[in-house]
């Protein structure tokens, strides 16, 4: 499905009924990362919406400078779009985990829960950021395969990378979906994302934090430090996986998501 929203066209996954559970994916991927969370959080009685970001999944980014704020307040719009005023679970995959922090930073009253996976409060690093804007003038000169191909190796995991090739494709699949327009301006928008540690502390709503025991990306190490900065949240490390333990365990990754959403009801 499609909406224009803020004047960018976004396209989402609306999928089962009930309460609705919003997904946002990483960089540089799209909604399609989410479909096996769809599936099973539809499945266990709950409303998906997996949204694409804008200039990820095909569409266009828009003139406005990508930042996370601006991703939270698409997300909002969105919900309003769908006519959806309830305060949401909010699951967010690293960039995804990104704009969550934006969400609870801009919109804390459309919040019902947050799944923090594989996403750290820390900022860029001096390096980072002039890494991330390197990447981003490379991406325009020479496409998205300079991203795709640098991240790939780190993205999934290496029980992944050594038994599972039919993961790295699909990760590979979804990533080779992304316009360099998009993957550029997101890159200046990580670069740029602030500090989130002194959000953790006014996190006042269920948390769940899940980790990739593999992850080198967002290493376990952050996501302990996300869980002792949360009050009350929970953390599920799931082994045998890297960055993307959705795609790459998802049986796993289903059962502390399902897990968590149904301490909610
Ligand atoms: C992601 O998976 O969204 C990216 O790895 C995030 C990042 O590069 O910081």
């Amino acid at each position: 499905m499609e909406a224009t929203v803020r004047g960018v066209r976004l396209a989402y996954d609306d999928v089962g009924q009930g309460p609705p559970v919003v997904l946002v994916h990483a960089f540089p991927l799209n909604k399609a990362m989410w479909r096996r969370q769809v599936a099973a959080v539809a499945e266990a009685g709950w409303r998906a919406v997996a949204v694409d970001l804008r200039g990820f999944g095909g569409w266009e980014a828009g003139n406005e400078p990508f930042t996370m704020d601006l991703c939270a307040d698409d997300v909002a719009a969105l919900l309003d779009h769908l006519g959806i005023q309830e305060p949401v679970v909010l699951a967010g995959l690293s960039m995804g985990g990104y704009v969550a922090f934006a969400c609870v930073r801009r919109h804390p009253h459309r919040l019902r829960a947050l799944v923090l996976a594989d996403t750290r409060a820390e900022p860029d690093t001096e390096e980072g950021r002039a890494s991330r804007y390197d990447q981003a003038r490379r991406v325009e000169q020479e496409g998205v395969g300079v991203v795709v191909e640098a991240m790939l190796p780190r993205l999934v995991g290496e029980t992944t990378r050594a038994r599972r090739p039919e993961v790295v494709a699909e990760v590979r699949e979804i990533m080779a979906a992304a316009r360099p327009e998009g993957v550029a301006a997101a890159l200046r928008g990580l670069a740029e994302r602030p500090d989130s540690r002194p959000v953790l502390a006014k996190i006042d709503v269920p948390t769940l934090i899940v980790v990739g025991e593999e992850d080198v990306i967002t290493p376990p190490a952050l996501a302990e430090a996300m869980h002792t900065g949360i009050k009350g949240s929970r953390l599920a490390v799931i082994p045998g996986a890297g960055h993307l333990p959705n795609l790459e365990t998802p049986d796993a990754f289903n059962g502390a998501l399902i897990g968590f959403l149904e301490t909610l009801r």
